[in-house]
This record gives C-alpha cells, sequence and structure tokens, in this order.
C-alpha cells in the first residue's frame, strides 16, 4: 500500500523551494550568486564581499564594505571560555570539534535569545567572522602551537592563514585562499543548506541552523570529500608514476568504489568552481617547488574523463590546493564550514524571511496496514 506517488531517491530534479540566492545551471555550467558569475566573483571579489552580496542581495558599496570589515575584525576574537572548551576536547575528528564549538558560541552570543531578524543578521556576521578564527585556532592547536590572535588590518582569508600557521601569507596564497572561500560560499540546495533551512522553518534560532549544516556537511558525500581526495592522493604516493596512478583509479572504478572529487547531482558539465581550484593548485604547487600533487590530480582527471566521462567537482582540485598552502588534511573539510557559514546564514535568513514549516511525505514501503496487535505474553 504506498500513501503517496513514488518518492524521487535523494530527491533528485525536486524543487523544494524558492530562492533568491544562487543560480545554478547543471547542463551549462553555471554558478551564479545573486546573479554575479562566479567567474566574475573568483576574479574580481573578495570574500567579504561575497558574504554581503549573500546576506543583502548586493555588492556592497566601499563604505558597506569598511563597515562589514570592521565588523568582523571586532567579532573574530573568541569567548575565553569557548577556546577553553576546545583545548578540553579529546582529539577526533576536526568536524566533531567544529560542531561542539558552534553551538558553545550560542551561549556566548549577545544576541542569544533574540531571533528578530536584525539579531538574526548580526549573529550571521559574527559567526561567519568568528568560525575563521575557530577553525584556524583548533589547526594550530591540534598541530601543538600556541593560540594567535587575529590581525584587525588583515582580511578574513589572510587572517585564516597567519592564525593557522603564524606567518603573515604572501599575497598568492592569500588570494588563492580568498577565491577558495568565495567558491565555496554558497551552492543552492545542496545538503547541508537545505538542513539548515529546514531547521531554520521549526523557526529555531541561528545558531542551532547553522549546527545542522555542519553536521551534514561532516559526511564523505558532501564536504568530507576534500579530505578523502587527499588521503587517496597520498595513499598513491607522492613518488607513485602515471601507470601507478592510473592502475589505482581504474582500480576503484572496477570495485565499483566512488572516486573522492568526482561527480556531482546537478553539473552535467565541468564543476565551474574547480576550474579555478585546478589553476589554484598548479600555481601554489609551482610557487612551493612541488607539482606532483597537482600533476597526479590531473592524471586522475584525464583517467576519469577516459573511462567514465565523470567531471571533477570543486573537492577535487580543493584538495592540492590546501595542501600547497600547508594546511593538515584535517582541517580540510573545517575550511569548508569557514566559507559556507555565509551561505547557511543567507538562505536562513531568506528562510524566516518567508517561512513556512518544511514537512514533506515518505512513501510508506512498510508491512501491510492493519496488522493484528498481538499482545506481549503471547508473542
Ligand atoms: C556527488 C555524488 C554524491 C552525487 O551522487 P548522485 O547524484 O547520487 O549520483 P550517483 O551516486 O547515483 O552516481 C551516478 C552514476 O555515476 C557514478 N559515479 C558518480 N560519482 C562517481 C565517482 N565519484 N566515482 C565513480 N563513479 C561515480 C555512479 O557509480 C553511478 O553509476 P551507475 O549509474 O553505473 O551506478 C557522487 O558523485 C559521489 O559520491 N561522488 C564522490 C564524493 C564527492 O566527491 N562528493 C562531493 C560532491 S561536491
Amino acid at each position: 500500500m504506498t500513501t503517496q506517488a513514488s518518492a524521487a531517491a535523494g530527491l533528485e530534479g525536486v524543487v523544494a523551494t524558492s530562492s533568491k540566492l544562487c543560480y545554478l545551471d547543471g547542463q551549462r555550467g553555471v554558478l551564479a550568486y545573486c546573479g554575479h558569475d562566479i567567474h566574475d566573483l573568483a576574479r574580481q571579489a573578495t570574500f567579504e564581499e561575497v558574504c554581503y552580496l549573500l546576506w543583502h542581495r548586493r555588492l556592497p558599496t566601499r563604505a558597506e564594505l569598511g563597515d562589514l570589515q570592521t565588523e568582523f575584525a571586532r567579532a573574530r576574537p573568541l569567548p575565553t571560555a569557548v577556546v577553553r572548551m576546545m583545548r578540553s576536547l579529546p582529539s577526533g575528528h576536526a568536524m566533531d570539534a567544529v560542531r561542539t564549538l558552534v553551538s558553545a558560541l550560542a551561549h556566548h552570543d549577545p544576541d542569544v535569545g533574540d531571533d528578530s531578524p536584525a539579531a538574526s543578521l548580526r549573529k550571521s556576521v559574527r559567526l561567519t567572522a568568528q568560525v575563521g578564527t575557530l577553525v584556524a585556532t583548533l589547526g594550530r592547536l591540534s598541530a601543538g602551537g600556541g593560540q594567535i590572535d587575529p590581525d584587525p588590518v588583515l582580511g578574513h582569508a589572510a587572517n585564516f592563514l597567519y592564525m593557522l600557521t603564524g606567518d603573515r601569507p604572501g599575497a598568492l596564497a592569500s588570494r588563492a585562499f580568498d577565491v577558495a572561500l568565495t567558491l565555496h560560499a554558497d551552492h543552492e540546495l545542496n545538503a547541508s543548506t537545505f538542513a539548515a533551512r529546514v531547521a531554520a522553518a521549526t523557526l529555531t534560532d541561528l545558531h542551532s541552523t547553522v549546527v545542522a549544516g555542519v553536521a551534514t556537511l561532516k559526511g564523505p558525500l558532501h564536504g568530507g570529500a576534500n579530505a578523502e581526495v587527499m588521503k587517496m592522493l597520498s595513499a598513491i604516493g607522492e613518488d607513485a608514476d602515471d601507470e601507478r596512478v592510473d592502475t589505482t583509479i581504474r582500480g576503484m572504478l572496477a570495485r565499483k568504489q566512488k572516486v573522492a572529487g568526482f561527480g556531482h547531482r546537478v553539473y552535467r558539465t565541468e564543476d565551474p568552481r574547480a576550474t579555478h581550484l585546478r589553476q589554484m593548485s598548479r600555481d601554489l604547487g609551482e610557487q612551493a617547488g612541488n607539482r606532483r600533487w597537482f600533476e597526479m590530480s590531473q592524471r586522475i582527471e584525464a583517467v576519469m574523463q577516459e573511462d567514465t566521462g565523470i567531471h571533477a567537482n570543486v573537492d577535487f582540485y580543493s584538495a592540492s590546493t590546501y595542501h600547497a598552502l600547508g594546511i593538515a588534511v584535517e582541517l580540510f573539510t573545517p575550511i569548508f564550514v569557514v566559507s559556507r557559514v555565509a551561505g547557511w546564514t543567507a538562505h536562513v535568513l531568506e528562510q524566516y524571511a518567508n517561512n513556512r514549516l518544511i514537512r514533506p511525505r515518505a512513501e510508506y514501503t512498510g508491512p501491510e496496514y492493519p496488522q493484528t496487535f498481538v499482545p506481549l505474553a503471547q508473542r
């Protein structure tokens, strides 16, 4: 017996809401935030401009951008209690720590309990600023370094690298990281954004919606894929020749294993974000004097094209890009949070502004109704 029309597996092709934020055309490989093509944003905008664009649906003036930068600088330092909590967590998956600590930040937010539109926007700005510090500090402490305070004169991307490494990054590294943040900031109804919107539609608070987003992003089919790519590259080995690369990938395909960093539910062309990340992976590898990870990635891409026609997605060249920036693999997925928190919060604000509870139906496939109830003593 079914109560509904057949469900689309994974909700493929289902239009679940309307949104003014992200335009995605998977056939033509187009991605745009509020009408602005991702290639223009990657080449010309900073992450802070993109945050403003997503929250206000238009690009900021110079004065508005200045105000946002000031708000970010003010909000970046973490509450001492949250850093203490970070230090007290047992070692484990970095995304578990991010999830717990985003939740902890809610307790210290001056607007806690105020879910008005103005307070939710303030929380979005504050949380986006704080998450950069949170992930950088997490990486710094896990590597045995001491906590580094944010530098108010640095932008968001440069601050992240500075707080993580203790060194002020060069122009290429800061720009590359800034572009990576822009590219990951929003992506329509991806799984974590959908999770955040479902949470928002119950009118829960903004921090709770972001916790839902973090929890969903962790999975290897979503944000966890960039770390899986690096693990795959490392397992193949820096010294591996092309033949070994080819055999490994073809072996995975023969065993019907998914190759991390390839495939997408929506794109049937190259993921437009991969175009920029490929270039950054090459440039940063060259600057670091090690092109091997980039070359190995290119080889894998060629094999995947030849054997399956499946394209690289955003996660594939993020891996070698972050590696060339000296970032540990455990931080790859948390870095996705540093950026996507802007998109999640923009979607949550949009959901709050025009809300209806999201409550779909399931196609019932269980035992036939009605079943006879056998009392416990007779079972
Ligand atoms: C992204 C992803 C989850 C999309 O899933 P989806 O839309 O449900 O697509 P499916 O998993 O049904 O894949 C469709 C077909 O392509 C194949 N395929 C998809 N991605 C593949 C990959 N990365 N490696 C090998 N084959 C892949 C599937 O095996 C399937 O083949 P089949 O029809 O012969 O069974 C999927 O491509 C994937 O698991 N990729 C690897 C993880 C990843 O990079 N995630 C980050 C996404 S940004």
